[in-house]
């Protein structure tokens, strides 16, 4: 983990959302599912920074490039918005347990993510891995509306297949994505049963809720990134526990930021 001060290379805002780049002049590396914490530099309002993940980054040998989509809902993303080409932002990194992609590497198994809203920004850089290591991949992606798709047309330029969802029917299927996700499953029940899917997830709770739903029907290895409410992003406050399955039936909590984010769905306590 370091503590360091990126140069925004790249801002653009589309709706309410934002597209940050910065730089540093080191050489970084990330695993897919990692998340930072940033900030405006020299801003005390707010004090804590807030999770981003990492959407996507680029090493040289000189230099790293990292890619940020942020929802504006409050303070921290607001004074996200206010930053400029030339600007600093304080930024711990990298932070947390990334997606594991040992299993899906194997024995021909094919990849299923499933996205709600800016919770695609957890999933292309695995997109991006999984594609390197050959592993089949088909993405599940849903939003509000049409200009929701966070990430749409990066994910289809990998030759990621895509199933939309979203609420208003303005794109693909209408309703959540847990339904084009249902729909697929039903229709390839065999391979499911087979065990030859791997699902990762990121998105709402209630979105993540009833994926581990489905998937648990299924039988389908799956793994989840929560995005609780972060104050420190390293351990120490213990403000982003969730709730685990003891092994003798009695609940435990994990630190999403530590121990997480990313958790295998069947360990998380989901009532
Ligand atoms: C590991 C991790 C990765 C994350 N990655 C991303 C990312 O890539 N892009 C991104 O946009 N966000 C991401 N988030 C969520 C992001 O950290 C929060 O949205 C952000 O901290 C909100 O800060 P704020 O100051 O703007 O809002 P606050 O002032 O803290 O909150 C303002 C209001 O918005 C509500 N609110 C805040 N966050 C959310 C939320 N996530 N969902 C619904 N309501 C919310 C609050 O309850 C409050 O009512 C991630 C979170 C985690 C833990
Ligand atoms: S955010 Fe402080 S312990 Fe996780």
């Amino acid at each position: 983990m370091k503590d360091i001060e990126l140069t925004v290379t790249g801002h653009r805002a589309f709706g309410g959302y934002g597209h940050l780049t910065l730089m540093t002049e080191e050489k970084l590396a990330f695993a897919p599912g990692q998340f930072a914490m940033l900030k405006p530099a020299g801003a005390i309002e707010p004090i804590w920074r807030r999770a981003m993940a990492i959407y996507r980054a680029r090493a040289t040998a000189r230099a790293t490039s990292i890619e940020f989509i942020y929802q504006v809902f409050g303070r921290g993303t607001q004074a996200l918005r206010q930053l400029r080409p030339g600007d600093g932002a304080r930024t711990l990194l990298p932070l947390g347990r990334g997606f594991d992609t040992d299993a899906v590497a194997v024995g021909g198994r094919e990849a299923l993510l499933i996205a709600g809203g800016v919770g695609s920004a957890a999933l292309l850089a695995l997109a991006e891995q999984l594609k390197r290591e050959q592993v089949p991949t088909r993405l599940f992606l849903g939003g509000r509306s049409r200009t929701d798709l966070i990430g749409l047309d990066d994910f289809a330029a990998l030759g990621v297949p895509v199933h939309v969802a979203t609420n208003d029917g303005s794109q693909g299927v209408t309703g959540f994505v847990t339904l084009p996700f249902e729909r697929f499953l039903q229709d390839r029940a065999e391979d499911a049963q087979a065990g030859k899917f791997v699902a990762y997830a990121c998105g709402p709770h209630p979105m993540l809720a009833g994926v581990a739903a489905l998937t648990a029907k299924a039988r389908i290895l799956t793994y989840v990134s929560v995005e609780e409410r972060m104050a420190c992003g390293f351990g120490v406050c213990v403000g982003c526990v969730v709730a685990v399955k003891g092994r003798d039936g009695d609940g435990d909590y994990r630190r999403s930021c530590v121990e997480g984010p990313v958790f295998r769905a069947d360990e998380l306590d989901w009532s």
